[in-house]
């Protein structure tokens, strides 16, 4: 029993030694983007002439008329007011019509469906719906960062499982079988791939689809990517597969498809459940994608196959440009079948970081270490084709004065 005249400090009052940020931060490695702006900013600065092939950030403005119909959406008082939170019903209708027409794949626009802020927000907040602290979450390696951080975030735990190049960084589900996987509850998988561009035939899907059923855990496919394709058939969605939205939700993003990185927006598509815990996350931390952007949106969809075509051409041009421009400076290349990157292995014995340092301070070329994808990118780097035609010329000519 407390004496009289005794006092015991409360929570609040009792002095902490220092002021300190979240322990969970100190989890997260530095995020691989926000590293490599600092080197680049420190080159510019010197006045270097520098060739972005860093991040995966269209140079290519977004097409005109998708411009226009954001001008004429902005004007709209509705759109002033808060929008909604899971999206605008008509946009998640045409995102629905738009999977249909692409995918063969039925959504119910109303339980299927969710708008997000970009498909990296939905991505990285997915952990916080479907897991609880100390669930283990599968992440490929090399990955896209926030699926190991999103997971990190959540106080859940990463497990990253290998794509090699000896399986066109596919995933191995002969490896993978032998995985003890009882605490898992999600895995995310990434085709088009970043970092490789490798593409996923369907039979590839099924053998995850399948995997995730039996042992009863969510499934996350990033399919960010599927339209800026270079062969044909064009790449496919993990919903096409049958019986894949019993586990599986898919993410979708505008940025890439009509090189509109600086709008945010994206959507998820799938189990219902996933949908709405994904939701239940969202409202209790944003408010929803403005109003115009999401009927610019709607407008993309439903109208801009051309615009997502001609930008696939100029990106396919590029691709055909680079790829064989660095084999023939003697670099080794994994073909892209999609996406934005091209994947190529340093010079025997030299590391991802430091070969990307050299190639900076050297050439001017800002490209990415492909350790900071996970530690089986060791020994990769990471270009974007996010450059015109003739600058990427220029990187080849750069690249074939440094000597390794
Ligand atoms: C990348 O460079 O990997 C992408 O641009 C990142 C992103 O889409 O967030």
């Amino acid at each position: 029993m407390v004496e009289s005249g005794s006092v015991t400090p409360t929570p609040a009052q009792t002095p902490r030694k220092r002021l300190e940020v979240a322990g969970r931060l100190k989890r997260l490695p530095p995020y691989l983007f926000v590293e490599m702006d600092r080197k680049k900013e420190e080159a510019l600065k010197k006045g270097v002439d520098i060739i972005h092939l860093g991040i995966g950030d269209p140079d290519l403005p977004t097409p005109e008329p998708i411009v226009e119909r954001a001008e004429k959406a902005l004007r709209r008082p509705e759109h002033h007011r808060y929008p909604s939170g899971k999206g605008m019903k008509s946009l998640r209708e045409s995102i629905a019509h738009w999977y249909k027409r692409r995918f063969s794949v039925d959504l119910n626009p109303d339980l299927e469906v969710l708008v997000l802020i970009g498909s990296k927000e939905g991505i990285g907040h997915l952990p916080l719906a479907l897991t609880d602290p100390k669930d283990d979450v599968l992440v490929p390696n090399p990955g896209y960062p926030p699926y190991y951080s999103g997971t990190v975030l959540a106080g859940a735990h990463p497990v990253p499982f290998p794509l090699d190049e000896v399986n066109k960084y596919l995933p191995d589900f002969d490896v993978l079988e032998h995985l003890d996987t009882h605490r898992a509850r999600l895995m995310f998988l990434n085709y088009p791939n970043n970092p490789t561009g490798a593409v996923a035939p369907l039979s590839s899907l099924k053998d995850a689809v399948e995997f995730a059923r039996q042992r009863k855990i969510w499934l996350a496919h990033d399919n960010a990517y599927s339209e800026v394709y270079y062969g044909a058939p064009p790449p496919p969605s993990l919903l096409q597969v049958p019986g894949a939205k019993e586990t599986a939700v898919e993410f979708h993003s505008l940025s890439k498809t009509f090189c509109m990185t600086g709008w945010r927006v994206g959507f998820a598509a799938g189990n219902a459940q996933v949908i709405k815990a994904l939701a239940q996350v969202k409202d209790n931390y944003d408010s929803g994608v403005f109003g115009a952007i999401q009927e610019t949106a709607q407008f993309c969809l439903d109208q801009g196959d051309e615009f997502a075509a001609r930008i696939r051409t100029t990106f396919r041009g590029r691709k055909d440009l680079f790829v064989p421009g660095l084999r023939d400076l003697g670099y080794e290349v994994f073909e892209p079948g999609a996406g934005l990157y091209v994947w190529v292995k340093t010079p025997e014995g030299v590391a991802s970081r430091a070969a990307a340092e050299r190639i900076l301070e050297e050439t001017g070329v800002v490209c990415t270490p492909g350790s900071g994808f996970g530690d089986n990118g060791e020994g990769f780097l990471r270009f974007t084709l996010t450059a015109p035609e003739k600058r990427l010329k220029e990187a080849l000519n750069r690249l074939e004065k440094l000597k390794w």
